[in-house]
């Protein structure tokens, strides 16, 4: 299955997208991830795409969609794949058609998780992330680790994301409304979208996200 995940920061899309990904058996491809795996490394993307990340902007398309496209490759699309993050703007969108129709294949699905923002504020204030493996996704309060600080699945290091401040997170809700919102309605303009609610807990939302692919457990 090829599957879009779009909603707004914080909405758990890095959550269900790694327990989606493994029920389903296709790879989980987040730009944020990616993104993050190249600063770290400190390559060349990576200093490109550090500054706007940290200022809660969309990072250029000529960066995003170059790096999408060859971690698609390398997946092989025809096996399926799991979008988290991406795309995040129409520029995108069509560049994924393209991607697509270059291989003549089409999408499936498009998830769109509806969160309040109060939660949001909640979820992102209380993130915690694994640097070793970044579908290890905690929360000081919901999920939290065992032992502080420290990652129950890896034993990895847990950190918080230096753009999950207040002012950046203002900032990141304000680009997903004006620059990620107009995809949804081109998606359902071609019939692909199903909204559900985030809230609940994560199993739930895991549930309702399946019976929406058809894949009711
Ligand atoms: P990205 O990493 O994609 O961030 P985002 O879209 O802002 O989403 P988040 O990762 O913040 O949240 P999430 O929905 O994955 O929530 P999570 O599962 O972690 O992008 C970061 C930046 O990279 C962008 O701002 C941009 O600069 C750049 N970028 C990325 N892609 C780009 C693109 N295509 N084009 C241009 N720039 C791009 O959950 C959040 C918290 O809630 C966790 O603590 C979790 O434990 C908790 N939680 C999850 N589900 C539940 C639940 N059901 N109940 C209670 N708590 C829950
Ligand atoms: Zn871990």
């Amino acid at each position: 299955m090829r599957i879009v995940l779009v909603g707004p920061p914080g909405a758990g899309k890095g959550t269900q997208a790694a327990l989606l990904a493994q029920t389903l058996s296709v790879p989980h491809i987040s730009t944020g991830d990616l993104f993050r795996a190249n600063i770290s490394q400190g390559t060349e993307l990576g200093l490109k795409a550090q500054q706007f990340m940290r200022e809660g902007q969309l990072v250029p398309d000529e960066v995003t969609i170059g790096m999408a496209k060859d971690r698609m490759d390398q997946a092989d699309a025809e096996d399926g794949f799991l979008l988290d993050g991406f795309p995040r703007n129409l520029a995108q969108a069509e560049a994924l058609d393209e991607i697509l129709r270059d291989a003549e294949l089409k999408l499936d699905a498009v998830l769109d998780l509806e969160v309040p923002e109060e939660e949001i504020v909640k979820r992102i204030a209380g993130r915690r992330m694994c640097r070793q493996d970044s579908s290890h996704i905690f929360h000081v309060e919901y999920t939290p680790s065992k032992e502080q600080g420290v990652c129950d699945t890896c034993g990895g290091e847990l950190y918080q994301r230096e753009d999950d401040h207040e002012e950046t997170v203002r900032k990141r809700l304000e680009v997903y409304h004006s620059e990620t919102e107009p995809i949804i309605d081109y998606y359902r303009s071609q019939g692909l979208v199903t909204t559900l609610s985030a809230l609940g807990a994560v199993s739930d939302v895991t549930s309702r996200a399946l019976s929406a692919l058809g894949r009711a457990e």
